[in-house]
């Protein structure tokens, strides 16, 4: 059984991304991130043409979704998105992300993306200028600010990534959309709270949790540095 989604910019979301999981042992890891109170499971799906890396396809995704009890965060780093939605919805996606530099006709994918019953978002680059997103704002139900640039796991955190995450925000507040802002890339406790009160509210984390000796323990770090921010 899954978890529902817990859709409201009043709640921070940890999504570990298991890209930086080991995928010898990806149910072993799930579990250890769920006990440790994951919100959304991340996917990093990478074609090797979009982005210089190849990663995660479909299969894997229908088996995470066997196994895992929260629901699942796809990340498409690919060309053609179209093509292969309605497989990663079929496979188990709550949400789906798509990059507004690789999607020609992103109204017409974000209408797809929502018309399948998901969640559907936008993802920028860090050098897509937010004003990319001022004639789809109000049709997304989120952003995803990249806060490195996409490919792999464990790179720095470009920090101008913070006032980009504020200028989404009031970007979506002037269109009057409600949409949530997710930040990927980087993240971890050093940083998860500027984050936060930049505007973000889904955390996306691979390094910072997997890339540790307990990715349980990791995300309680996690989660303490993000709500920090929540506390008066
Ligand atoms: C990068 C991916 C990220 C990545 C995050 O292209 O989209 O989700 O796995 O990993 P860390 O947190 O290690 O930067
Ligand atoms: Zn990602």
């Amino acid at each position: 059984m899954t978890t529902p989604l817990a859709w409201s910019r009043d709640a921070v979301l940890i999504a570990p991304s298991v890209l930086a999981a080991d995928f010898a042992n990806l149910g072993r890891d799930v579990a250890a991130v769920e006990r440790g109170g994951a919100d959304l499971i991340h996917v990093d799906v990478m074609d090797g043409h979009f982005v210089p890396n190849i990663t995660i396809g479909q299969p894997v995704v229908r088996a995470l979704k066997r196994i895992a009890t929260r629901p699942l965060d796809v990340h498409l780093m690919i060309e053609e998105a179209d093509r292969y939605v309605d497989d990663f919805v079929g496979a188990g996606a709550a949400m789906v992300s798509v990059h507004v530099e690789a999607t020609p006709h992103l109204h017409r994918t974000i209408t797809h993306i929502k018309s399948l019953g998901v969640k559907a978002g936008a993802v920028l680059n860090p050098s897509t200028p937010v004003s990319s997103l001022a004639e789809i704002a109000t049709e997304l139900d989120f952003v995803l600010v990249m806060s490195v640039n996409p490919g792999f796991s464990g790179q720095a955190f470009i920090r101008q990534s913070l006032d980009k995450v504020r200028r989404v925000r009031e970007l979506l507040t002037e269109a009057g959309s409600s949409a949530l802002i997710e930040i990927d890339g980087g993240i971890d406790a050093s940083n998860a709270r500027e984050a936060v009160e930049a505007g973000a509210t889904i955390l996306v984390a691979g390094n910072a949790v997997f890339g540790t000796a307990n990715a349980e323990t990791a995300m309680h770090t996690l989660r303490a540095a993000a709500t920090a921010a929540l506390q008066p």
